[in-house]
């Protein structure tokens, strides 16, 4: 593929999937048909896809997570919160398998995960974006993506579109990785994730650094992906951006959850407020 120096800007952000296909139950719909998405039963949404039990990682005896749990659910969106250094970034590197962990469980479907490397877990279906993202600079946008859909697993696809055009990256497909500003680099991450299929997905701070219109148009695709049916867990201090995606969040601080519950009952709850948002 021809590579070339510099990527246009980001023009509009193009949210239909491309094919002939209609949308199916599980299909990411196009914007649309956004307001019609799928629904899942409850039945569905009452079994968590991902159960964390007591997960721990120590760093040389220092305990950056301590004991956390956490589920995430087909079509609903967990928020992960909590001040620098609290342990969201570790907890999603064990989910992950980027570490093993020091203690606990992870289970996806049912299924033990704990340890099981990122490549593995990829393939099961959880995939994960990176608080700093790291393209392959020398490859094209293009190319960053292909390399990633070579590795799908099909039986958990949910989005089926085209990554780069759903994150509104299409016009850069040509254009070196490296080439790209750091809120185009973000997106171009959050494609590579969902070039591998995953239904369940974690976020590591995708807000951080965009603009405003890009915080909104940013919320708009992972409220697209939620209500198609995937798995969402999303690391991040905006609030705002929070309020339009998650059903519930999860407080942490010093490595272990300190709270779970709806977001607004989060910004009321006293100890949230001491550790965390202030007054
Ligand atoms: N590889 C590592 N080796 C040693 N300590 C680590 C390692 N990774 C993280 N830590 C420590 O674990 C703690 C939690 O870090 P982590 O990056 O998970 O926090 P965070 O909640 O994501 O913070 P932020 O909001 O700033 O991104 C910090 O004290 C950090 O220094
Ligand atoms: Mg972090």
């Amino acid at each position: 593929m021809q590579a070339s120096k510099r990527p246009l800007s980001i023009a509009k952000r193009f949210l239909h999937r491309q094919g002939d296909d209609a949308p199916s139950r599980r299909s990411v719909p196009d914007a649309s048909s956004a307001s019609v998405a799928p629904h899942l039963e409850s039945n569905e949404t009452d079994i968590p896809i991902l159960q964390v039990r007591g997960l721990s990682k120590s760093f040389a005896g220092f305990p950056a997570v301590a004991g956390v749990n956490l589920d995430a659910f087909a079509g609903r969106a967990v928020g992960l919160m909590g001040p620098n250094g609290s342990g969201k970034t570790t907890l999603i590197n064990v989910i992950s398998g980027v570490y093993k962990p020091s203690g606990g469980t992870v289970t996806l479907r049912g299924h033990d995960v704990a340890g099981k490397p990122s490549h593995r877990l990829c393939r099961l279906g959880l995939n994960r974006t990176f608080q700093v993202p790291h393209p392959l600079g020398d490859l094209t946008v293009g190319d960053n993506v292909a390399i990633v859909r070579s590795r799908i697993h099909e039986d958990h696809v949910i989005f089926d579109g085209d990554p780069l055009e759903f994150v509104g990256l299409a016009g850069a497909t040509n254009y070196l990785a490296s080439t790209l500003t750091s809120s185009e680099q973000k997106l171009l991450d959050l494609a590579r994730a969902l070039a591998a299929g995953p239904d369940v997905l974690l976020i590591d701070e995708l807000g951080a650094g965009l603009s405003a219109r890009e915080l909104e148009e940013v919320a708009g695709l992972l409220r697209q992906l939620k209500d198609a049916g995937l798995a969402l867990i999303i690391v991040e201090h905006l609030m705002d951006f929070l309020e339009q995606i998650v059903d519930t969040v999860v407080v942490m601080e010093a490595g272990a959850s300190i709270f779970r519950g709806t977001l607004r009952a989060a910004i009321a709850d006293r100890r949230v407020i001491d550790i965390y948002l202030g007054e």
